[in-house]
């Protein structure tokens, strides 16, 4: 069956073989190729029909059976092995032929990796896939970017495979070079920022009203049910009431309290800070990972200091305060994370319509929410919003729900319980919407200690002064 396979995928792990048996269940024939002969034989003996999904060890047989201009998607860990893979793809590749980046790979080697094949006359694509492997199987986010031309090739079958939001499929073109993977990045960044505040708020349900894993399990869900509608709203309030297997408690309360990370959280934090855009709450979720892996000095700390007893509170009113909280947190997260997509796609050529993006995460994604459908017509109402706090249809949601996260975070600073998220993410809006800050100051001291210069509020020009004098 040589030449007729509509669709190749490098790497039968768990998120490769559930995306090509998802490409086949809609209708395409795909093909598979794999060094390990076990995850081969395993995808065949799962697709049933070798007619329809095949795969192979042998990179030649595979490349030889796909039909041209032949579309080959790679799900492998994200660094060098994208770049052997390709290797060993180019020589039995032709002119034309796609090569689809699927994982989480950094942007700037998608924009080295596209110039390379280019030349070559191979069409690169970094697409950002969402959702786990349960999103690869079902129905993901894609978030693709690449030759504009060539995603003509690809459309029909990401399409057909994405997560379908009221029908709507939850792919989109979203620009040239590595715009793909750099929304994917932004959407991570956006990610970290959503699960460190929703632990915030079970740390606060916890400690400050005692709610049982029972309790925190029924009151996630029924956030679930309301404007918190997500997928990391509904997981939450699952884990709650998941029991171990291997003790009679609760798993959640027996797993060690050090959360780990592969960089996307991180590479976000640290473009927004090259672009100068201000992403704090992502930031602080980055460094909550790094703060949770230094267990051992935590413990010792603990020792050393004191810390409050948290003062009893009324236990559904304080449960009503969180999930406003949290709703203006998740708000600000995501203002944050657009606000970086907007000036990244400025810096970078990318021409990222921000409604698109949007758009595709309302479905299929780990951060969909039901919040996306506002966004979504937020930037659809004005395509250059510079910040979602400048949208009118969000101004009552953040009226209406900050004065909650003020409470919780004056809480928490009051009886010992970090909420480094919550609290980032109002002092942002704080500042954000502070017409006057106190940064004239600084703008003093750095003229006083190095004659930096510094503006006026009432003329225009560059000034200095002689402050010793
Ligand atoms: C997704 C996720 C996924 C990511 C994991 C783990 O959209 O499906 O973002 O791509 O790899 O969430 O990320 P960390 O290990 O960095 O937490």
């Amino acid at each position: 069956m040589a030449d007729t396979y509509d669709f190749g995928l490098v790497g039968l792990g768990v998120m490769g073989r559930n995306f090509i048996l998802n490409v086949a269940d809609n209708g395409f024939t795909a093909f598979g190729n794999d060094l390990d002969e076990e995850k081969v034989q395993a995808l065949i003996k799962e697709g049933g029909d070798p007619t329809k999904v095949n795969a192979t060890t042998d990179v030649k047989t595979f490349v030889q059976s796909l039909a041209t201009p032949r579309k080959i998607m790679l799900l492998v860990p994200a660094g060098k092995i994208v770049d052997s893979v390709i290797e060993g793809l180019l020589p039995h590749l032709d002119k034309g032929d796609i090569i689809i980046d699927g994982g989480n790979s950094f942007y700037t080697d998608t924009d080295r990796r596209e110039a390379y094949l280019k030349e070559k006359g191979i069409n690169f694509f970094g697409a950002g896939v969402s959702g786990g492997a349960e999103g690869a199987r079902k129905g993901p986010s894609i978030m693709p970017g690449g030759s504009k031309e060539a995603y003509q090739h690809v459309k029909p079958i990401f399409e057909a495979v994405s997560a379908k939001y009221k029908g709507e499929p939850c792919v989109a073109y979203l620009g040239p070079k590595s715009a793909g993977n750099y929304v994917k990045m932004v959407h991570n960044g956006i990610e970290y920022g959503l699960m460190q505040l929703t632990s915030e708020i079970y740390d606060l349900l916890k400690k400050a009203a005692g709610l049982t894993n029972e309790e925190l399990h029924k009151t996630y869900a029924k956030w679930n049910e309301g404007r918190l509608q997500s997928f990391l709203v509904e997981i939450t309030s699952e884990i709650f009431a998941q029991k171990d297997d291997l003790t009679d408690k609760d798993l959640v309360d027996m797993i060690l309290d050090k959360a780990k990370q592969k960089g996307t959280g991180k590479w976000t934090s640290q473009n927004a800070m090259d672009l100068g855009i201000p992403v704090p709450t992502i930031d602080i979720a980055v460094s909550m990972r790094e703060i949770s892996a230094l267990k051992a000095e935590r413990i010792k700390a603990d020792e050393l200091y004191d810390r409050p007893t948290p003062k009893a509170v009324d236990k559904n009113n304080f449960a009503i305060k969180a999930e406003q909280a949290l709703y203006f947190a998740f708000i600000i997260t995501y203002a944050q994370g657009m606000h970086q997509l907007a000036d990244a796609s400025k810096e970078y050529g990318y021409e990222l319509k921000l409604g698109e993006i949007a758009k595709i995460w309302r479905a299929g994604c780990i951060i969909r929410a039901a919040l996306l459908a506002d966004i979504t017509k937020a930037y659809q109402a004005d395509e250059n919003l510079q910040n979602l706090l400048l949208s009118p249809s969000f101004v009552e949601k953040v009226k209406n729900t900050v004065d909650a996260a003020r409470e919780l975070v004056s809480y928490g600073a009051e009886n010992g319980i970090p909420l480094p998220g919550l609290t980032n993410a109002l002092t942002y809006f704080d500042a954000y919407t502070s017409s006057r800050l106190p940064l004239n100051l600084i703008q003093a001291q750095r003229d006083y200690f190095g004659s930096h210069t510094y503006e006026r509020l009432d003329r225009e020009g560059i000034f200095h002064t002689e402050w010793e004098k």
